[in-house]
Order: structure tokens, then C-alpha cells, then sequence
């Protein structure tokens, strides 16, 4: 399929600033709609205005600001099916799994109508998508990935965003998995491959590899498995970061030395780092140290 054959339409829901993506073949008025969210207006709105069927909305994860909007969607629309990960289809009909419940509004929609499995391929509205399991910030999480050329479209939730993650910290997430699963379900597609988030501006899959600070510490830190800084990543991501090799084999040294025991420890890197400057045993180093901090928290 070829990417200009796609259009992509983004529906800013202002209250929790969460993307629905409606998305359709040029020239053809079946439509997916994305994580419907918050805003019932504006997706109504959006859609008769583009005179869009919805035939599927797809549901990357439960959480109450990404499946608000499946009612009005499906009451334009009554014969359209919802798909969501099936560890997540508890989410839709529980007010505190969405969280909604956290912030004050009980909201509940029906049960999704397929439930999505890691690998399953769908073909919706003339258009072929990939669905990808990424845990971490919501156990059912999935991404969905359609294959176009030059380059493809992935629609990641809350997954990654421009320059950061989604939160980890609720009661089913799990930081352990989560950057594995990126690395796994996210940075294995192509560099081209254009983000499209849950929250926020678009980005590249080869962008958020190389400047998005989470994962290239997890990359530097060898969190990707037992390749404490080695392996093609690292050497990408120090390339891009112009870190010479007296640089690349100091941040091995402090790596070896202060190697956190699980993935979560990654937000602790400036403490490490600063625990390292302040360490007599990198005395000689502090200038570059300090280097490699400023450039990773870009102060
Ligand atoms: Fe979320």
C-alpha cells in the first residue's frame, strides 16, 4: 500500500489532550476511528464533515480518555465493531481499570467486539494493519502498524510519545516490560516509520530512537538485554550523539560500575551520574561526565 494512498485525520480532544485518529483509503468513505476519546462533539463533527463511515474503531488501550468516544462513534454507525486487546477489554466496562473513576466521572462503554491478540493482522476499510502487544503502561496495550511505502504509519497510544513514555506507574503497568517491549514491538520497524501518539506531536521511529532520552539511556544502560554498551543500538545511538570512543568507553566504565538492577532504575541516571562525578575513581573524567549528563537532560 502506498502511504499517499492514506489519509490520516487527528482529532485533538482538548480535556486530556488525547489524539483520535480517523483513518480511511483515499476515496474511500470507510473509516477507522483510533482511540475515540473525550470529545463526542468533535468526532461527530469530523466525521460527517468528511462524510466518513466508521466500519471499526480500534482501541489501543482501556484507558477512559482513549475509549470515551466508542458510544457516539458507534451511534453514527451502529454496525461497526470495536477491537482492543484482549487483557484490556476488562477496562471498558470498569470505571476504576479506565481510571475514570480517578478523575471523577464513571464511564463505562460495552465490551469490545474483537479481541486482539499479539501478531493478529486485520484488514479493515481496504486497509491492512499489524497489531503489536507493548505492555508496560497498561497490561492489554496494543499498537497498530500499517506497512506502506516509502514509509508506514503506527498509531502507539501511550505507549512513546515525542521524546518520552507513557507512564508505567498504574496499577497493571509495568516498567520492566516496558522499554523490552518498545525495543521489541517498536525500534524493530523501520527508522521511517512515523509515530502517530495518543498525546502530542507526530515523530519517527528512527528519531525517538536516537534523541528520546528514555530510550537511549535504556540502550547506553543495556537494558535491551545482557549487552551492557555494545551491540548495533549502541553504537547507532553514540554515532548519532558524536561520543568518541574515550567517551563511550567511560560510560562503560561508570555502566559496569554502577549497572541498576532493573529496567525502572533508568530514571535514576542522573544520580548515577552524578554519583560517578562525584567518585574519585572518574576524578579525571568529570569533563566529559559532566557532558554526557547535560546532553541527556539537554540542560
Ligand atoms: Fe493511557
Amino acid at each position: 500500500m502506498q502511504l499517499s494512498d492514506i489519509a490520516v485525520i487527528s482529532v485533538l480532544c482538548e480535556s486530556f489532550q488525547e489524539q483520535t485518529y480517523i483513518v480511511h483509503q483515499k476515496g474511500n468513505n470507510d473509516c477507522l476511528v483510533i482511540d475515540p476519546g473525550l470529545d463526542d462533539g468533535a468526532i461527530a463533527e469530523t466525521l460527517q464533515r468528511s462524510r466518513l463511515n466508521p466500519v471499526a474503531v480500534l482501541i489501543t488501550h482501556g484507558h477512559g480518555d482513549h475509549i470515551a468516544g466508542i458510544p457516539v462513534v458507534k451511534s453514527l454507525s451502529p454496525s461497526c465493531k470495536v477491537y482492543a486487546g484482549e487483557l484490556d477489554n476488562e477496562k471498558l466496562t470498569d470505571a476504576h481499570k479506565n481510571l475514570s473513576a480517578s478523575f471523577g466521572f464513571d464511564l463505562t462503554v460495552g465490551t469490545a467486539d474483537v479481541l486482539l491478540r499479539d501478531g493478529a493482522v486485520l484488514e479493515l476499510a481496504g486497509i491492512r494493519i499489524e497489531v503489536r502487544h507493548v505492555p508496560g503502561h497498561s497490561k492489554g496495550h496494543v499498537v497498530y502498524y500499517i506497512a506502506a511505502e516509502p514509509k508506514g504509519l503506527l498509531f502507539s497510544g501511550d505507549v512513546i510519545f515525542r521524546g518520552s513514555i507513557g507512564r508505567s506507574d498504574f496499577p497493571d503497568g509495568d516498567p520492566a516490560v516496558q522499554i523490552p517491549a518498545i525495543e521489541k514491538q517498536i525500534l524493530s520497524l523501520p527508522d521511517s516509520t512515523v509515530i502517530y501518539p495518543g498525546h502530542g506531536a507526530t515523530t519517527t521511529v528512527g528519531e525517538e530512537k536516537r534523541t528520546n532520552p528514555f530510550l537511549y539511556i535504556a540502550i547506553f544502560m543495556g537494558i535491551f538485554g545482557p549487552r551492557v554498551g555494545q551491540g548495533p543500538l549502541f553504537d547507532e545511538v553514540c554515532q548519532y550523539h558524536e561520543l568518541d570512543k574515550k567517551v563511550k568507553t567511560l560510560l562503560q566504565s561508570v555502566i559496569k560500575k554502577y549497572q541498576p538492577p532493573r529496567p525502572v532504575e533508568i530514571f535514576i541516571l542522573p544520580d548515577i551520574l552524578c554519583t560517578a562525578l562525584a567518585d574519585a575513581d572518574f576524578a579525571d573524567s568529570a569533563g566529559d561526565l559532566q557532558k554526557l549528563h547535560d546532553t541527556w537532560f539537554q540542560k
